[in-house]
């Protein structure tokens, strides 16, 4: 735990050593935020985009980056442009484009870790190269549901269908394209990798009673939940010992009403991992894509803040979402490792509470790293502004009556995320991000993008076929 007697700025920048043995210059983590911007048909690292993107974050000063989720698998994303770790990936030409993305995004000095997915039962059908007639997997078959409304129910079955239960040798299948993720990223120059076990995606499908059903050694009990887990921290471990980085992102309980993953679940899942000895950080978080009633939802549209909170003694700042789950985890006896905090963070203040009271040892910052990329070195650690106006941009998006009037849910509450990828998308095209779009002009954006692309790649297949004639005219 670290010293009272910190400043504010202070206790973010205390450097901290991993039991693996890498230094993170100080406690501001990047989260893991998928960028949406690879293309297919294989979905690479987009090279030119992340320059622009990684580029900014890299120069920011932050004590870690984690990529956002790449896909371990192309047939399943969780959304069109997951940067995807395929077969190929370890050869030429595609390891290098992996090469040089840890190669920008390190470039400042601060290492970067790749977070590894699967979305499982939420993989919808289009996104990915699975045909249109193969559901996506889940643990056991288990249909998302938003509510009961017959045109939710149908559009949520276009677009996801019913999940297929998995079979043992679709477990292994998918352990072994997880510990592909794990040797391309460190054949790539990455200082480690976190398994994405949170926000309702396979992982965490299998380690919540909601999603996994089954009575074979992978479910029927907390033990058997945990298994799929277990056995990947293992074998992923054994192949790649200190100094390479292993964390996992763990959800701190699903909030669903009931038959959902209960907090002292959750805890016993975060027990095993802080005591295994084979974990270097556990990143804590919460929520699932059928839980919109979550932290991060309800601050798209919540009150905010307009100046940060003082720190006192006496009331702690509390203005992570998951702050009393994460402090019974630092309660943990025999736990080996730190904890990162994700959800919810806005002001040095409450971050540098949350360190100081031993509530977490790093402070994840998602929406906040797109909205305002630099925000480490231009105020969190710049010691020439005060603690009050040290608050970065509150997290409501404008425009929300346009989503609500939306009938369908599926498509509705979707949106206030779609700001947040929007804006990811302008860093990675060069531009600023944009705090003043609405949800109405990022419809009209899509429209737009969607049009221009359509016109765009008429425009390549005229070219190309006028190409290809060009071609058997010579060779004629
Ligand atoms: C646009 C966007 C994309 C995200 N993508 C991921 C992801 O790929 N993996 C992940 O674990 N969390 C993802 N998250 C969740 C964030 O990592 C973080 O947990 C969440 O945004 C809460 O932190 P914040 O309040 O600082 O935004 C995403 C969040 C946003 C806004």
């Amino acid at each position: 735990m670290a010293s009272k007697s910190l400043s504010p700025t202070e206790a973010l920048a205390q450097p901290l050593t991993l039991p693996c043995g890498l230094v993170l210059p100080n406690r501001l983590v990047k989260c893991p935020m998928q960028e949406t911007l690879a293309a297919a048909p294989l979905f690479d690292p987009p090279i030119d985009k992340f320059r622009n993107l990684y580029g900014q974050w890299a120069q920011a000063n932050y004590g870690l980056i984690i990529t956002g989720q790449v896909q371990i698998d192309i047939r399943f994303l969780s959304i069109t442009g997951d940067v995807v770790c395929h077969p190929d990936s370890l050869s030429t030409p595609h390891l290098e484009k992996w090469k040089e993305w840890a190669q920008i995004a390190q470039s400042g000095g601060t290492p970067c870790i790749v977070q590894l997915a699967h979305p499982g039962r939420m993989s919808p059908v289009g996104a990915g190269n699975r045909p249109a007639d193969m559901p996506p997997l889940c643990p056991s078959s288990v249909p998302v549901k938003l509510s009961d409304a017959w045109l939710e129910k149908m559009a949520i079955q276009s677009l996801l269908g019913t999940p297929k239960a998995m079979d043992l040798s679709e477990i292994d299948h998918a352990v072994e394209d997880w510990k592909r993720g794990a040797r391309v990223s460190a054949a790539a120059g990455f200082k480690g990798v976190q398994l994405h076990g949170a926000h309702g995606f396979l992982l965490s499908q299998f380690l919540s009673p909601h999603t996994n059903r089954r009575t074979d050694e992978y479910g029927g009990s907390p033990e058997g939940r945990m298994k799929l887990l277990k056995r990947l921290v293992t074998e992923i471990r054994e192949e790649h010992p200190a100094p390479f980085c292993l964390s996992v992102k763990l959800n701190s309980g699903d909030y669903m009403a009931k038959g959902g993953l209960s907090q002292d679940e959750a805890l016993e899942q975060v027990r095993w991992l802080v005591s295994c000895g084979m974990v270097d950080f556990v990143e804590i978080s919460g929520g699932n894509a059928e839980q919109k009633k979550s932290g991060l939802h309800n601050s798209f549209v919540e009150k905010s803040l307009s100046k940060a909170p003082k720190i006192k003694e006496s009331t702690r700042i509390r203005e992570a979402y998951f702050t009393e789950f994460a402090e019974r985890v630092q309660q943990i006896e025999d736990k080996k490792c730190p904890i990162q905090l994700s959800g919810g963070f806005r002001s040095r203040t409450g971050m540098a509470d949350a360190i100081l009271s031993g509530a977490c040892d790093l402070i994840g910052l998602g929406r906040t790293a797109v909205m305002e990329p630099d925000i480490p070195k231009r105020l969190l650690l710049n010691t020439e502004l005060n603690d009050e106006e040290a608050l970065a941009l509150p997290h409501i998006v404008r425009g929300q009556w346009f989503s609500n009037m939306i009938p369908v849910k599926v498509v509705g509450s979707g949106l206030p995320i779609q700001f947040f990828y929007l804006n990811m998308r302008r860093l990675g095209n060069g531009l600023k991000s944009d705090p003043d779009k609405s949800i109405p002009g990022l419809v009209v954006s899509a429209i737009v993008d969607t049009v221009r692309s359509g016109f765009v790649g008429l425009v390549e297949k005229v070219m190309d076929t006028l190409g290809s004639f060009s071609k058997v005219q010579k060779i004629e």
